[in-house]
């Protein structure tokens, strides 16, 4: 028999809200993602509508994608928004020199950009310059996208055939200023954030969410600095907030940095590995919000996890610095337990971008370089499972009776992983419990021990498949699907569940 928890779940108990920027996604200018992942240009065979592939946005409608972050990443730090603008044949050539080295010849910029999350339906998150730019040119692209009337950049956008300013609800003060975005210490890119927060203006009814570039994992000293210069502190006649939420980066991946292991080829000693990272960005989160709190127990500042997932060595043959990875039942377990995660910190965590959405580390979707053929990723499957999250209030839920553990050797020493995850929301009339277990070779139950409400039906899905390897590739597309699961029976406390080794598993509840 396998082993059994109890999850004890509070039906009308509301947590707050799991903001659906919580499922949100990054596309930089980086190997294969805009140019061939989004962007094909419009004399392409492949279908596409102002040379944005069609494919490509019909699936992240389907996942509601509710964000995209954009140029960057390191390419943020050394882009310059008005070599992007204009006729495209006249756009000044650069050198991408984070990735790959190549040519970058402009052809997507800002109004392909926002072409693009209109026919996504996604709010843009723009990223702008501060490792190699100026205030002054920050502040432009602000005024060229969301100023209306007349003004310099006004008529500059107009010029360009866009009359109406967009609506650019996320912006970015710059990336990894510790690293790429200038090699800053904290106190330095505090001050600057500032500065260029300032100028961030908002124009007309356009109110900008300032995101101020944070810590590398668990940089609680980065943290710790931007709190402490996020707001005029005592300025209680007149406040200001120069910006209004702050990010981190945190990245799964084995062994050293130098040589993070394949995609696709690893021992049941580095999978264990993989989820141990993965699960231990729950215990970052808590630190960063740890500080937060300190500094601001009203939560008015957003913590955001703007960078997350995977990242091996690229696949054999592929130019290194194009970062591109294949995609296995791993990493959607990774996927599947960051959610859980943000799910239980959502007071605190209020948007997350998973890197990168096509083509590029742990994407949502690859596509094939020869056929130009669409390949949906196992990941892509945990994002679009968990759907029901979006905007729903989290429900809390208490594992008991023992979680199984395994005994995994990491960089940090022995830990002990919880192979049990569980998260929990309810929206509509309904509720969504998300449960996966980790452990490679072991079936678990879990009970359902729902309080509160009435359930009058319930639908179960699972993501799995024999190996953990397993992926999708242009031939076999499913390898690594999703289907109706009957592993779901009534229980005196509401209903038990089995949850199949190395696998994801969600419940839809019908609520009176
Ligand atoms: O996502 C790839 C890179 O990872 C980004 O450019 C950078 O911000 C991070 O180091």
């Amino acid at each position: 028999m396998a082993p059994t928890t109890r999850a004890v779940i509070d039906l009308d108990v509301p947590g707050p809200t799991i903001s659906r920027h919580l499922y949100g996604h990054f596309a930089e200018h980086l190997g294969r993602c805009v140019y061939g992942g989004f962007w094909v240009g419009e004399d392409s065979e492949i279908p596409n509508e102002r040379g944005i592939r069609l494919d490509v946005v019909e699936a992240l409608r389907a996942l509601r994608i509710p964000n995209l972050r954009w140029p960057g990443g390191c390419f943020a730090d050394e882009y310059h928004w008005k070599d992007g603008i204009g006729p495209r044949e006249d756009r000044p050539r650069m050198v991408n020199t984070h990735w790959g080295d190549v040519e970058e010849n402009n052809h997507f910029g800002t109004h392909e950009f926002m072409d693009l999350c209109e026919m996504l339906g996604a709010d843009p998150y723009v990223n702008g310059n501060v490792g190699s730019g100026t205030v002054r040119e920050m502040s432009e692209w602000v005024e060229y996208l969301t100023r209306d009337g007349d003004s310099p950049m006004v008529a500059l956008r107009r010029a360009n055939g866009r009359d109406e300013p967009w609506k650019v609800p996320f912006f970015g003060i710059g990336n990894e200023p510790w690293g790429c975005g200038g090699n800053m210490r904290a106190e330095t890119y505090a001050e600057l954030a500032r500065q260029y927060g300032t100028y961030c203006r908002d124009h007309g009814d356009n109110v900008l969410y300032r995101i101020a570039a944070g810590a590398a994992d668990d940089d609680y000293h980065w943290t710790e600095t931007l709190m402490k210069a996020v707001s005029c502190l005592g300025c209680t006649r007149e406040p200001k907030q120069f910006f209004q939420g702050l990010s981190f980066h945190y990245y799964t991946f084995n062994g050293q940095w130098a040589d993070k292991g394949s995609a696709t080829e690893f021992t049941e000693d580095e999978y264990y590995e993989t989820m141990a990272k993965a699960r231990d960005v729950e215990r970052v989160i808590k630190g960063h919000a740890a500080v937060m709190d300190v500094y601001d127990p009203a939560k008015r500042v957003g913590l955001i996890l703007d960078e997350w997932g995977t990242w091996w060595n690229v696949e054999p043959g592929t130019n290194p610095g194009f970062l591109y990875q294949q995609n296995t039942l791993r990493d959607a377990l990774v996927a599947a337990v960051h959610l859980d995660a943000f799910h239980r910190h959502a007071d605190r965590l209020v948007m997350a971008n998973i890197a990168q959405t096509v083509n590029v580390l742990q994407a949502m979707i690859l596509t094939d370089e020869q056929s130009g053929a669409l390949v949906l990723t196992p990941s892509y499957h945990v994002f679009a499972m968990n759907t029901g999250h979006h905007d729903a209030t989290a429900l809390d839920v208490r594992l008991l009776d023992g979680v199984a553990t395994r005994t995994v050797c990491t960089p940090r020493g022995e830990e002990e992983l919880e192979t049990l995850s569980v998260s929990a929301s309810t929206k509509d009339g309904a509720a969504l419990v998300s449960l996966t277990n980790l452990d490679a070779q072991e079936d678990t139950r879990v009970v359902l021990d729902l309080r509160g409400r009435d359930v009058t039906g319930h639908r179960a899905r699972i993501l799995t498949a024999p190996a953990l390897h397993d992926h999708n590739t242009p031939t076999r597309g499913d390898a690594v699907a999703p289907r109706d699961h009957d592993g779901v029976r009534t229980h005196e406390r509401g209903l038990v569940v089995n949850v199949p080794a190395h696998s994801y598993v969600t419940v839809r509840l019908e609520l009176a």
